[in-house]
């Protein structure tokens, strides 16, 4: 698929088929996850969760994602704290961006496999902590459940202005105008 159609496809799904991920794509998500950028190496963590109760149990501590079928995986995105300080430079802001981009990767990559992701943040770090078994010096950045899709999200805004950031030209206060 071409990167721009990846993009294109590219949604939150919470809708799944219920069908399992075969292990052959699993290892393709996880290779685009750790192909991501990282401003600091040894940072990245992610865990795969495919025990089915486990993921029903998860689902569980995720408060907000509703859905009716599980996720057939679900892959855990951490950061070693002890990792990301680097000459007494804090890094901790640095591990976030590169959880995005780390999370960004993984999204195209599944919709090249037909598959679609959630990013899912909006629970307790303790539970999802005791859930996987973090250790202390290791952070628990995003949870991204991962199936194949049934459903196809609506766009929420009209003409997809969603995808439209606001953009400016060389000042804060001058638009830039998309031409293309
Ligand atoms: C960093 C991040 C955290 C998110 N956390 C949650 C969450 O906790 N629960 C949830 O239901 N959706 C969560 N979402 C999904 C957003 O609600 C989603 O981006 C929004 O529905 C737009 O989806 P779209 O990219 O398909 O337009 C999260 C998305 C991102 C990028």
């Amino acid at each position: 698929m071409e990167l721009d159609l990846a993009m294109r496809k590219r949604r939150m799904f919470r809708e799944f088929d219920g069908r399992p991920v075969s292990r052959e794509d699993v290892d393709k998500l996880l290779w685009a996850a750790g192909r991501a950028q990282q401003g600091r190496p040894g940072v990245r963590h992610l865990i795969v969760v495919d025990d089915p109760a486990l993921i029903k149990t998860a689902v569980q501590v995720l408060p907000g994602f509703v859905i009716t079928v599980d996720p057939a995986l679900i892959i855990v995105h951490c950061s070693d704290l002890g990792a990301v300080e680097v000459d007494n430079v804090a890094g901790d802001g640095i591990s976030r961006i590169d959880t995005g981009a780390a999370l960004a990767h993984l999204g195209l990559m599944a919709r090249q496999l037909d598959l679609g992701t959630c990013t899912i943040t909006s629970w307790s770090e303790a539970a999802v902590r005791e859930l996987f078994d973090i250790p202390e010096h290791v952070r628990p950045d995003a949870t991204v459940v991962i199936g194949y899709p049934i459903e196809k999200p609506r766009v929420p805004n009209a003409r997809g202005a969603h995808f439209r950031p606001a953009i400016h030209h060389n000042s804060f206060h001058t638009p830039y105008e998309v031409q293309s």
